[in-house]
């Protein structure tokens, strides 16, 4: 088989995880201290695969130019390309043609994450040679999800968030194509919600007699779009992350799997894994509670966290009560003036979701 390229997906609009994603694309969103879409490249690369596209929207995309660079962090070339409007994942494919040209591919949601990379997968494409695999995973909700009805070890049918699903078995957002995908997202219509859809192109190489292949995703897998996914990912992979301290820690306990990156400073706190802490933060008096990821140039001053993510430069200081599955988005600042008056004085972008409990 010819080599493989890399498309990862990194445009669209990100409308769930808003007010995070009115300044920042949420493939950049982190876990565990790293932006989501860097376990995209990661899997890539060490499935062999070097040479990736990114689709970036005009919005976000310098950002993400910034941040990802150009591959070499990774040991990868990348090379971006800019999709005018978020018209689809099919689109997406569609614009990305010029630099896939003849090539099989592997496709990549930006937004999503998967236990233990892409390798066999890859290797099963390069072994089997279907037109298309697809991956699939057993879900509770799968009318949020591409859906896929398999008769044997064949594909039959998908269909893109069906109200009444026929199964619970949700498309997972890595695929692996031939060049005849590109046929196939050129002979669909716009969805319902307007979009080029990938499972409506994957149906169409079903229907003109392509092999399309599933494949049971085992570990676990997840879609990054929602808040609770988001912290869900970070559990997962804080999980599995080993204990390393590099920065100053002073009168305080680190329990468990405690990374402290160099150049934080915890002083007289309790730090509780799994957690980590980014270059740069100050923690004072502080609790850090399990799963929590605080990111770099943070302060945690006077107040307690858990199962939260702070972006960097975000802060928390005398906070009276512990501060529980939430997420702070980039410099946002949440503090309690003492002896004063409990009151609360808020300065909250749009779409914003505070609860007091
Ligand atoms: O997460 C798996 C699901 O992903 C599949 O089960 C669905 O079949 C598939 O359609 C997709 O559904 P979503 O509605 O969750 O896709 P979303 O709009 O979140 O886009 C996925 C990624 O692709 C995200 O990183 C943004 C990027 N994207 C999206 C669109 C619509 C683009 O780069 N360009 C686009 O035009």
């Amino acid at each position: 088989m010819e080599e493989l390229k890399g498309l990862i997906l990194s445009g669209g609009k990100g409308t769930r995880l808003q007010p995070i994603t009115f300044t920042s694309a949420k493939q950049l969103v982190p876990v565990a201290n790293r932006p989501v879409l860097f376990y995209g490249i990661d899997a890539m690369v060490e499935a062999g695969i070097t040479e990736i596209g990114i689709i970036i929207a005009p919005e976000t995309g310098s950002e993400i130019r910034e941040v990802v660079g150009d591959g070499s962090q990774f040991g990868a070339s990348v090379t971006f390309i800019e999709q005018d409007r978020p018209a689809g994942l099919a689109h997406a494919v569609l614009t990305a043609e010029p630099f896939l040209a003849d090539s099989p591919f592997v496709m990549y949601l930006g937004d999503n994450l998967l236990q233990g990379g892409i390798s066999e997968l890859v290797d099963a494409f390069r072994a089997n040679s279907p037109d298309a695999l697809i991956l699939l995973t057993q879900v509770a909700d799968p009318e949020h999800y591409g859906v896929a009805e398999l008769e044997g070890d064949r594909v039959v049918s998908l269909q893109e968030k069906p109200p009444e699903p026929k199964t619970d078995l949700a498309l997972v957002g890595v695929y692996m194509f031939t060049a005849a995908v590109h046929d196939a997202a050129r002979a669909i219509e716009p969805s319902a919600r307007g979009e080029l859809e990938i499972t409506d192109a994957i149906q169409n190489l079903v229907d003109s007699g392509h092999r399309v292949e599933p494949h049971i995703v085992k570990g676990w897998w997840k879609d990054t779009g929602r808040l609770e996914d988001m912290l869900e990912a970070n559990r997962l992979v804080l999980d599995a992350t080993e204990r390393r301290i590099d920065g100053e820690v002073t009168d305080s306990t680190c329990e468990g799997i405690v990374v402290i990156e160099s150049g934080a400073v915890v002083e007289r706190s309790t730090v509780t894994g799994p957690a980590v802490i980014g270059a740069g933060a100050r923690i004072t008096d502080a609790y850090i509670g399990p799963y929590s990821a605080i990111g770099e140039r943070c302060v945690v001053d006077r107040s307690e966290v858990e199962n939260s993510i702070l972006l960097e430069g975000s802060s928390l200081t005398g906070v009276g009560a512990r501060v529980e599955a939430s997420l702070l988005g980039r410099n946002a600042a949440v503090s309690r003036k003492e002896g004063g008056a409990p009151s609360y004085r808020l300065l909250i972008g749009d779409e914003s979701d505070i609860e007091v409990i």
